[in-house]
């Protein structure tokens, strides 16, 4: 079923976290990594034109916002864990793709000030980041619910396809979509990716090289299937 609601009765919402985010050590400086935003983009953006009703859920990014998308930015893992939960709170069907590279890590404090070379000891002591797609996972779990439907990523440079089932599992997730971001085109920045739908009972399907519009197609022709099912 393309291109289409998913599906009898209410509207599906679709809710899509994109870009890198930002832990700060002080006013200057903080951890972050190279995501574009571009994956995650495409995915509101072809939602929105299929019609979904889409909240696009970003980290600090130079993209522009795709018509017809209710877009929220954020800077740290924190404050997108905090968008998400608001944006999927009581929307069943509900459809949750997360394309962002969170930081897994913060710094344990942001300092106020910006530090001095001189009192800085080169030792930086992080802290762990809250899961975002888990602490959805597991609140779905809980809840009994089939609704939101989770889309997870997964940027690998070893095993892709293992690491993602292992992903899919331990969130609690629908599916995973793992890339390999040291192949050619695929990845951080680039416009096209390749890609690997990976599922929690193990079975997989390899994608070739395309561009990220059509890849985000492919993934919600799947979330739409999975939609279907779960209704
Ligand atoms: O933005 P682009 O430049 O277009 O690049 C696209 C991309 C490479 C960022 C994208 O295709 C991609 O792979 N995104 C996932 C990046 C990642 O680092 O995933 P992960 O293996 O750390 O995390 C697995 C999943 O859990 C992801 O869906 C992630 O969004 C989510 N996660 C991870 C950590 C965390 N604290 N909270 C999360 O929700």
């Amino acid at each position: 079923m393309e291109d289409d609601q998913g599906g009898e009765g209410d509207k599906v919402k679709v809710v899509v976290t994109a870009g890198p985010t930002r832990e700060f050590i002080d006013p200057v400086r903080f951890l972050s990594n190279p995501s574009t935003g571009k994956m995650g983009f495409a995915v509101a953006a072809e939602a929105a034109r299929r019609g979904f009703d889409v909240v696009l859920v970003a980290g600090p990014v130079s993209l522009k916002t795709p018509v017809g998308v209710n877009r929220i930015d954020v800077v740290s893992a924190r404050e997108m864990l905090k968008a998400v939960k608001g944006a999927v709170a009581g929307s069943d069907p509900c459809v949750f793709v997360s394309t962002a590279a969170v930081a897994d890590f913060r710094p344990g404090k942001c300092a106020a000030q910006k530090l001095k070379k001189g009192s800085m000891d080169g030792v930086l002591r992080l802290v762990r980041n809250p899961d975002i797609l888990k602490t959805v996972g597991l609140a779905r779990k809980k809840a009994r619910e089939k609704f939101p439907i989770l889309v997870g990523f997964a940027a690998e440079t070893g095993d892709a396809v293992a690491e993602a089932v292992r992903k899919c599992r331990a969130k609690h997730l629908d599916m995973v979509v793992a890339n390999d971001v040291t192949e050619k085109g695929a990845g951080f920045g680039t416009n096209t990716n390749k890609v690997v739908f990976v599922f929690p009972d193990g079975s997989s399907r390899r994608l070739p090289l395309m561009s990220k519009r059509r890849v985000a197609k492919k993934i919600l022709d799947e979330a739409t299937r999975l939609t279907t099912a779960a209704r």
